[in-house]
Order: structure tokens, then C-alpha cells, then sequence
């Protein structure tokens, strides 16, 4: 069976070799499905027949966004800290504490119900594929449990028993690191692809760089690929240490040195940029040029979690970057798919040439700079 997509005023194919730049860009362009893949696309006069047609209307049609960092497994919410740092104060990580207490308190049909309408609220607004961290369990049992859950709704799952140091353990950190490297990785890394951790000597909360590398190397040891969460509060090792790693992504880098930046230009490791956090914690953006220019890797995320980004809007993302981080509407569209997929060492999907998913996304508008032009308005769908 195959669908006939026509109408479509412009696509964004992502494939320099289908069109125009590296957006691969066509205009009064056409797509067919087949299989749930992409089996042609081309301008809409030399399209071959097909089973079935459909008929966008003038609209856009682009990559489904590829969101590469959230954690949505999680009980209750921290609308409250939020108002609080809106009023001036802080972020250090702290408040995860709270939403520890919440998920280990909730049931799985609370917790599972709550991801279900995250993933839900996602893909209404065109994220196709998603990263699901755990993180707010800290215990084998609950981290155990927070993957399980990620896994009916993801492929994309990573464990994140290295968020913070759980309040049992406050003053006995390195029985933590010893246990999450041992018996909670062993429990966990069938259940997960990837694992991170928060590295962020700045925080009292989190792990420095030598505690990171233990976790690292211990996630690689058990067959798991690494992600970072580094340089998000403050210059600190988490990008250096990511490169050095072969990490696929290293996350937020808010704060980076030249010799940061120098080393993710010689690497495979994608930077990925989470605006919505400097904009629900009021903090500077990353500086994206800088790395743009530098010739990085770049991806935008939403980092969806209740403490520093309550947001599962990737449109959201490309706006802030537009608008606060000065990249171009096509850089930003880019980085929400096609870097947000080798961000995920993933070439099925980000991109729509032949062969890849049918991750088709329809703009309510005639072009994708319409996604950053109309800040907030839902002008994103999936298409099948
Ligand atoms: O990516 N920085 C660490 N972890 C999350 C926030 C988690 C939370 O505050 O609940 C982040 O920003
Ligand atoms: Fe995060």
C-alpha cells in the first residue's frame, strides 16, 4: 500500500542530494510512503502514481522533531520553585529532591498515565521520537521500575541513577556511585540503551568529574552508549570529559571554554542545546554561533522534566533558539531533527530521504520559517 503525498508548498528533506542547501529543500514537492517509509520524494510533477493520495493543501511538510533529552517519568510537580526562581532565586539541582519523594511515593498506573499523556502532549506538536531518562527513582527498585515504564513508549530509554545523590546518601556519596556502577546498573542496563549522568562539579547535588567517569565507564563496560549532562550551572568537566569518552551527546553546555568548544569540533559528540531550560531557570542561553561557527554537532531539545523546563514543546526550542541563541529558522529546524537523531546515533529517522521512517510533519503554514515567525501558536503535526 502506498500514499501519495502532494500539495506540499515546501518540504524540508533535511538530504542535500533530494533538494535545495541542507535542509534538502523543495518546494511544490511531493512524498511517497510506502511501508512506513520514505519510498520517493521530488517535485510534485514528476510524481509517480500511488495506491492512495493525499492532499496537504499548500502547506509544509518537514522531518518529525527528534526529541533527544526528557525525563518524563516522574510524580507531582514543582510549579512553586519555579514561581520562586522567577522571583530571583537559584537553580542547583536541590529541587530534585522533591520529585524523588513524588515518584517513589506514586503508583505505576500514576506514573505510567502521566507518560502516557507527556508523550501524548509530544507528539500532538510533531516530536516523532523521544529520549526518556530515568532519574527520579535513585533506588534499584524505582530506577528499575522508571526504565521499564520509559520502555513501553521508547526505544530511546537511559538510565539516569546518576541525577543526584538521594538524600540517604547525602554524606556516604561514594557508597552512591558504588552502587549505582554496580548493583543498580546490572538491574537496570537490559532495560536501557543509553546511560548519563549529571556531572556538575558546581552543584552539591550532583557528580564531579571523577565520579562521572566511574559511571561512564561503567555504563560503556555494560554495553550501554553514554550521554552527558555537563556545563549546564557553570564551566566544569562534563564536555571534556563526554569527547574524551566518545560520547554520543553531551547536554545543556551553557558554559563552555574555547578548549571545550575545540574539542567537540574534533569529535562525534553532538552538543545539545536546551533553551527551555535557560528560560524556565533565567539563566543565560548557550552561546550557539560559537559552536555553529566552530563546525559542532548541534542539537535542540526540549530536556522536558518538572524542575528546569516543564515544556514538551520542540517548536517552543526552535523559537528561543531563533530568537535568543541566533540561529538561522533552518539551523534550529535542523538541529530539532536531524541533530537530535545523530544525537541518538540514529539514521533511520531526522531526515526524510528514501528509505528513512515516514516521520512526516505537516506545518499549518507554507514554510518552516513560520515555526520560530509564530512563537507559541500549534502549527505542528504528525501527518500519518
Ligand atoms: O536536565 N540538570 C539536571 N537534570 C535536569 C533537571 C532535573 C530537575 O530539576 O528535576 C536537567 O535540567
Ligand atoms: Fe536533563
Amino acid at each position: 500500500m502506498s500514499t501519495l503525498v502532494t500539495g506540499i508548498a515546501e518540504l524540508v528533506t533535511n538530504d542535500p542530494a533530494s533538494g535545495d542547501g541542507p535542509l534538502g529543500l523543495l518546494t511544490a514537492a511531493a512524498v511517497v510512503v510506502e511501508g512506513g517509509r520514505v519510498a520517493w520524494t521530488g517535485p510534485a510533477v514528476d510524481a509517480p502514481a500511488a495506491d492512495d493520495r493525499l492532499d496537504v493543501a499548500g502547506r509544509a511538510v518537514v522531518p518529525g522533531f527528534v526529541d533527544s533529552h526528557a525525563h518524563l517519568v516522574f510524580g507531582g510537580e514543582r510549579s512553586a520553585e519555579f514561581a520562586a526562581r522567577m522571583r530571583g532565586e537559584r537553580y542547583d539541582g536541590g529541587g530534585i529532591a522533591s520529585t524523588v519523594a513524588a515518584t517513589r511515593a506514586a503508583s505505576d498506573d500514576v506514573l505510567r498515565a502521566r507518560l502516557a499523556a507527556l508523550v501524548a502532549e509530544m507528539r500532538a506538536q510533531g516530536t516523532t521520537t523521544v529520549e526518556i531518562k530515568s532519574g527520579y527513582g535513585l533506588t534499584v527498585a524505582d530506577e528499575v521500575r522508571a526504565l521499564r515504564l520509559a520502555g513501553e513508549f521508547t526505544a530511546e530509554t537511559t538510565f539516569l541513577g546518576a541525577h543526584v545523590v538521594p538524600a540517604e546518601h547525602a554524606d556516604r556519596r561514594a557508597e552512591y556511585v558504588a552502587l549505582v556502577t554496580g548493583e543498580m546498573l546490572t538491574a537496570c542496563a537490559p532495560h536501557a540503551r543509553w546511560v548519563d549522568v549529571f556531572c556538575e562539579p558546581a552543584s552539591p547535588h550532583a557528580f564531579d568529574a571523577e565520579e562521572s567517569r566511574a559511571v561512564l565507564t561503567a555504563g560503556r563496560d555494560a554495553g550501554l552508549g553514554l550521554r552527558v549532562h555537563g556545563n549546564q550551572l557553570g564551566h566544569g568537566p562534563g564536555v571534556q570529559l563526554a569527547v574524551e569518552l566518545g560520547a554520543a551527546s553531551v547536554d545543556h553546555c551553557t558554559f563552555l571554554s574555547d578548549a571545550d568548544v575545540e574539542a567537540l569540533a574534533g569529535s562525534d559528540t553532538v552538543a545539545t542545546l536546551l533553551p527551555g531550560v535557560e528560560f524556565s531557570t533565567r539563566s543565560p542561553y548557550p552561546d550557539a554561533r560559537r559552536l555553529l561557527d566552530a563546525g559542532v554537532d548541534v542539537a535542540l531539545a526540549t530536556d522536558c522534566n518538572p524542575g528546569t523546563c516543564f515544556s514538551s514543546s520542540v517548536p517552543f526550542c526552535v523559537a528561543l533558539a531563533v530568537r535568543e541563541m541566533a540561529m538561522t529558522p533552518g539551523e534550529a529546524l535542523r538541529a530539532a531533527t536531524l541533530g537530535g537523531a545523530r544525537a541518538l546515533r540514529r539514521d533511520d529517522v531526522g531526515h526524510l530521504a528514501v528509505g528513512a521512517r515516514a516521520d512526516l510533519v505537516v506545518l499549518d503554514a507554507p514554510n518552516h520559517l513560520h515555526l520560530a515567525y509564530r512563537p507559541g501558536v500549534p502549527l505542528a503535526s504528525p501527518l500519518l
